[in-house]
């Protein structure tokens, strides 16, 4: 971000305390903007965005679309199943196709790890990382940072607990620096074969006990079991795997009553979480949805507008 003086937003490891709380205060503001009957600001009119997505998505690449039209940005999309892949391109040569159209930042995901890293290389626009594989997915890490704080207020030791499917997960890794940076205990909860084999660099502790810190939780996060990234068997079955480390019904009775349930979405009701718990008051999943519109736009602006501090917002409808 321009705190850290770079041009990307290519991890949450690129960016510090500061940084962080510099995109959330900006998110506020363009929260309000779409409170508006009008949803929509000038302030990036006149630059153009591609969005190059080799993976499926449905909240990011909609919020992300949103948020470029409420900033008055020009977008182009690009699909992988109805494009020049299929005959064979590579990522470097898209990339350099969609450059010499003439583009300002581009939003990557990728089933590669550090692909957004080589697209950067690549071309002179911005580049967004969208999900990179197991690695990152930081503009999840912000939308939750975000939505835990307009709870919570200062997450300065809260305790965050992230359980689940951890070794797979972009956001896992995304949201325990993103949580670590401010101020807040991270514990991983899962089973050992869902955990990473080393966390050494990591901010957090471990255990394979969910009822061991359930009690003790400001945010219990769910993640989604990723079975397309798994190539063996990680759990005997779904449902033993529901009992053990789902955030079931009595597991959710024994949260305090200020703690949130989190989950980044697509959810597994059943799985992960059970049915009725998602749908709990103290469920903020679709609040995290409709967040990440705001904080999209704040990325956007700070990366492609005039992001120069002080922050000019540029806020005034057309
Ligand atoms: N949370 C998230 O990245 O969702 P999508 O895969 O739908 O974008």
């Amino acid at each position: 971000m321009r705190r850290s003086g770079t041009r990307h937003l290519l991890s949450m490891a690129d960016l510090d305390r500061d940084d962080i709380e510099q995109i959330l205060n900006l998110t506020e503001s363009f929260a309000e903007v779409g409170e508006r009957s009008i949803p929509k600001v000038p302030a990036l009119r006149g630059k153009t965005i591609a969005w190059v997505f080799y993976e499926d998505s449905t909240r990011t690449r909609l919020s992300f679309e949103t948020a470029a039209k409420r900033l008055s940005a020009d977008t182009m999309n690009f699909s992988v199943s109805s494009s020049s892949v299929n005959k064979g391109e590579s990522l470097r040569d898209t990339i350099e196709t969609i450059t010499a159209m003439g583009i300002d930042g581009v939003v990557v995901r990728h089933r590669a790890a550090g692909a957004p890293h080589q697209v950067a290389q690549w071309t002179d626009a911005s580049v967004i990382n969208a999900g990179d594989g197991w690695h990152q997915h930081p503009t999840q890490a912000l939308l939750d940072l975000y939505s835990a704080t307009r709870h919570l207020g200062e997450l300065d030791g809260k305790h965050v607990a992230i359980v689940g499917d951890i070794n797979h997960s972009r956001v896992a890794r995304s949201n325990a620096i993103g949580f670590a940076a401010m101020g807040a205990q991270v514990t991983l909860v899962g089973p050992p074969t869902l955990l990473p084999p080393s966390l050494a660099g990591w901010p957090v502790e471990a255990t394979h006990d969910l009822d061991s810190v359930i009690d003790d939780l400001d945010i219990c996060y769910l993640l989604r079991m990723q079975l397309e990234r798994q190539g063996q068997a990680t759990v005997p079955t779904l449902r033993e795997y529901h009992q053990e480390f789902g955030l079931t019904s009595a597991r959710a009775d024994r949260l305090g009553s200020d703690a949130l349930i989190m989950h980044p979405g697509p959810m597994n009701r059943g799985v992960e979480i059970a049915g009725e718990v998602a749908d709990r008051p103290n469920a903020i999943i679709t609040e995290q949805v409709a967040n990440g519109v705001s904080v999209r736009m704040a990325v956007l602006f700070l990366l492609l507008g005039a992001g120069l501090e002080p922050v000019d917002h540029n806020l005034a409808v057309a």
